[in-house]
């Protein structure tokens, strides 16, 4: 069974920048990689570096209209109407996801109305399909998720062998990776970690260290003017980044395998 790997933390800390040059260097040890953008906020097709003509060919699932409303029985925007609350969402992954290189990636959207967990047809059909490929396919998926981590729920929860909790040397990011710690504990994740990114000096690391004392602390990133760059002139990271920079990825994803497997 591959791993799955659920990745969250505030907005802008470098979840999808992460989350996508784990998801290649996944795909470049052989894997069948399936990376899924739940935040509503999507920036993960980017950030693998995804040409932006294919990029705008993408349609979230959350407004795929009539695959949602074949799948549930149900119309969208529609009140008090009974619906299919196990969708068949098997064939889904595969035969909806776009490709970057080696990676698959399925793009879940927002849901307009009725706020988290709402029992929206919409929201019922992403659930479904987070509980199938973390439940019962074979793949790696990585998980891109804001820091309220909708549409995950217990089920699929028990399914997550690891979140990494992705911050910044700031006070706000630590206090979202604190939030982002509890609700992985109410959902009962197994393990959680955390992993540093942008830090700029010694003190930042230092900040980091005592302000993550008692997380299993995985280290952190640069401040990098590559990857930087690489997002101003919307280059893949994984062909800009230098030797220097792939090692520190490497180093991390490496540390990040120890504990999918353990
Ligand atoms: N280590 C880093 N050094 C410099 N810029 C970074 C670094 N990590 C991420 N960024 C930049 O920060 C911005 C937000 O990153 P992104 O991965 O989209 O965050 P998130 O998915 O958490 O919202 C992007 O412009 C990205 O290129
Ligand atoms: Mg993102």
């Amino acid at each position: 069974m591959g791993f799955k790997l659920a990745i969250s933390g505030k907005g802008g800390v470098g979840k999808s920048t992460v989350a996508a040059m784990f998801a290649h260097l996944a795909a470049a040890d052989g894997a069948r990689v399936l990376a899924i953008d739940a935040d509503p906020d999507a920036n993960l097709a980017a950030a693998l570096g995804m040409p932006a003509a294919e990029r705008r060919k993408i349609v979230p699932l959350a407004e795929r209209r009539a695959l949602i409303e074949q799948r549930t029985g149900a119309k969208v925007k529609q009140y008090g109407q009974v619906f299919k609350l196990n969708p068949d969402v098997a064939d889904i992954a595969e035969k909806e996801s776009a490709r970057f290189r080696d990676v698959h990636l399925l793009v879940l959207g927002a849901i307009e109305s009725g706020g988290s967990g709402c029992a929206c047809p919409e929201s019922v059909l992403l659930r479904a399909l987070l509980m199938d490929v973390v439940l019962h396919k074979d793949d790696w998926v990585i998980l891109d998720f804001e820091a309220g981590l909708e549409h995950l729920g217990r089920a699929t929860a028990q399914g997550v062998d690891l979140m990494l909790i992705v911050v910044e040397p700031g006070r706000r990011a630590v206090e979202t990776a604190a939030a982002v710690r509890r609700l992985s504990n109410e959902v009962g994740i197994r393990h959680v970690a955390v992993l540093g990114n942008k830090l700029a000096s010694d003190e930042d690391r230092v900040f980091l260290e005592h302000a993550l004392a008692g997380e299993d602390y995985l280290g952190g990133l640069p401040f990098s003017e590559i990857i930087h760059r690489a997002d101003r002139e919307d280059v893949p990271l994984v062909d800009a980044a230098d030797a220097e920079l792939l090692g520190q990825f490497r180093v991390l994803w490496e540390r990040v395998k120890e504990r999918l497997t353990c």
